[in-house]
Formats: C-alpha cells, structure tokens, sequence
C-alpha cells in the first residue's frame, strides 16, 4: 500500500505542476486532468486498490469523481477548512505548525494535515476491518493533492487566497483566485487545446515521459509518508512570485501566466 500511495501522492502533484490546461478550471479539470493523469500511472496493486474503493458508478474512473470532495463540502461542512492552508500576509513562506490550522486555531485543520490523514488511512487498505471510509479517503487525497498545488489555495491570510481581490480576467470580471483555479486553465485550453481536455491531457502525459521526465522524478520524490509540506512551501512561494505580483484590486489579468505555464507543454 506504500507503493499506492506514493504514487498516486506523486502523479496527482506532478500532475498539477504542470497542469495549465482547460474546459472548467482548477475547479472541475484541473481535478479532471490531475486524477486522469495519476491513475494511469499507478502501480498493479494500487490500480487493484483504486478500482476496489471507487463506487461501481465511476466505472473505474478516478478523475470523474476527483471534484467529489468539493460537492461535499456543505453536507460535510466540517471539511471546508481542509482545502487550503493561510499563512501569514506577506511573508510567503509556510510552516506547518504555525499555519496548518482552521479559523478557530484547531491544528492539523488544513489541506497538509488532510493530505497526511488520509495517507494514513489509505495504509490501512487490506488490514483487517480498516476503522474508515476508505472509499472518501481516496476521493479526499486525490482532491487535496490537486488543491495543495494551486498556489493560492496557500496564499495569505487576510485575502483568503486571493478570494477577496476582484480583477479583470482579460475583459471579464474575475477574483484573483478564481483566476488561478479556473480562469487560466479554461483559456489555455480553448487556445491551445481546441477546447478539448483530452488533448491536453494527451500533450501533458507526452511531457512527463519526455522534456519533464527529470523534473518528474524530482516531482515524485518523497521520504516520508506524505510530503504536503515540501507542497505547500513551493505553493505560497509561487504564489508570491505569479500569482500576487503586481496584483492590486481592479488589476487587468491576461494570459502572460498561461504562456508561461503552457510553454513546456509543445
Ligand atoms: N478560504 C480561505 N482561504 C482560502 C484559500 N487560501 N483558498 C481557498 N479558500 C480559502
Ligand atoms: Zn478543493
Ligand atoms: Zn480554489
């Protein structure tokens, strides 16, 4: 199960680093293409866990329910403070003990303690009458991997991740966060990808096994049982070099991000 999980952990972060890609967004395909990209890169054994736990009507497609745990967030409304972590305004960096807690100081209260819980409870798949629902822990880690790499889902606190800066998005109004979630990706991939996700999908897949096959490894390194900290530290650090540089409220956004994030991708 450690084989499972480390690689379904490093494709689902892989994927994400270099996902700029389309239709929805970070929203819907970013999690879309994160969690298409990372189960076809599974070991046998953890494929055999992954078609196990999904329910029988996502007909063994991990990416189609990768957007679950967003749906859930109002019926369990407990997880909402699980999809992001804030650190302090301005300092970008991140720490785990000082920042990874929810609004009312509880630790642990965030996407990297979320991504370690559910680690460990996907260790205990094939144990003996495991304690949890391994079926939403699965649906949880997939989704908090994707979360964790969109760099203002570790952003700062005062403006929520960006979630209180209005922006223009080209023409179109637009949050700052919403940008990074769904905006880029949505124009990426009706410019470059004819507006089609598998096409994307297609161009990344080809990226990791060529031009990004070292970064790729590097991207899948981990020692420990999870590694959401080595995560989110990059997340608040490119979230402070892109995403918050030069951003004031009302500041036109265009696609000057996308050519960078896309570039590889040819
Ligand atoms: N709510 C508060 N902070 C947030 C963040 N960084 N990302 C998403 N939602 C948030
Ligand atoms: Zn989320
Ligand atoms: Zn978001």
């Amino acid at each position: 199960m450690e084989v499972c999980r480390i690689h379904i952990v490093a494709f689902l972060v892989t994927l994400y680093l270099s996902c700029f890609c389309a239709a929805h967004g970070w929203g819907i395909d970013g999690h879309l293409i994160t969690c298409r990209l990372a189960q076809t890169r599974l070991s046998k054994s953890a494929a055999n866990a992954v078609s196990e736990l999904l329910p029988a009507y996502a007909d063994d497609d991990l990416a189609s329910l990768c957007s679950w745990a967003d749906r859930v967030k109002f019926r369990y409304h407990w997880s909402s403070p699980l999809h992001y972590i804030d650190t302090p305004d301005n300092l970008c960096t991140y720490q785990y003990n000082r920042d990874c807690k929810d609004e009312d100081g509880v630790q642990d209260r965030c996407v990297a303690g979320a991504i370690n819980n559910y680690t460990n409870q996907l260790l205990t798949y094939g144990t003996t009458a495991s304690q949890y629902n391994l079926t939403e822990a699965l649906l949880f880690l997939s989704h908090f991997i994707g979360d964790i790499h969109q760099p203002l889902h570790v952003g700062f606190t005062s403006d929520r991740g960006g979630n209180t800066i209005d922006v223009h998005w080209y023409t179109r109004k637009s949050v700052l966060h919403h940008v990074w979630d769904d905006n880029i990706i949505e124009t990426a991939e009706e410019r470059f990808y004819d507006s089609n996700v598998d096409e994307l999908i297609n161009a990344l897949d080809k990226n990791i096994t060529t031009v990004w096959a070292n970064q790729a490894k590097a991207w899948a390194a981990c020692s420990n049982t999870a590694c959401p900290d080595i995560y989110a530290s990059e997340g608040i650090k490119a979230a402070c070099e892109w995403a918050y540089k030069g951003v004031d409220e009302g500041s036109v956004l265009e696609g000057k991000f996308m050519h960078v994030l896309l570039i590889d991708a040819y």
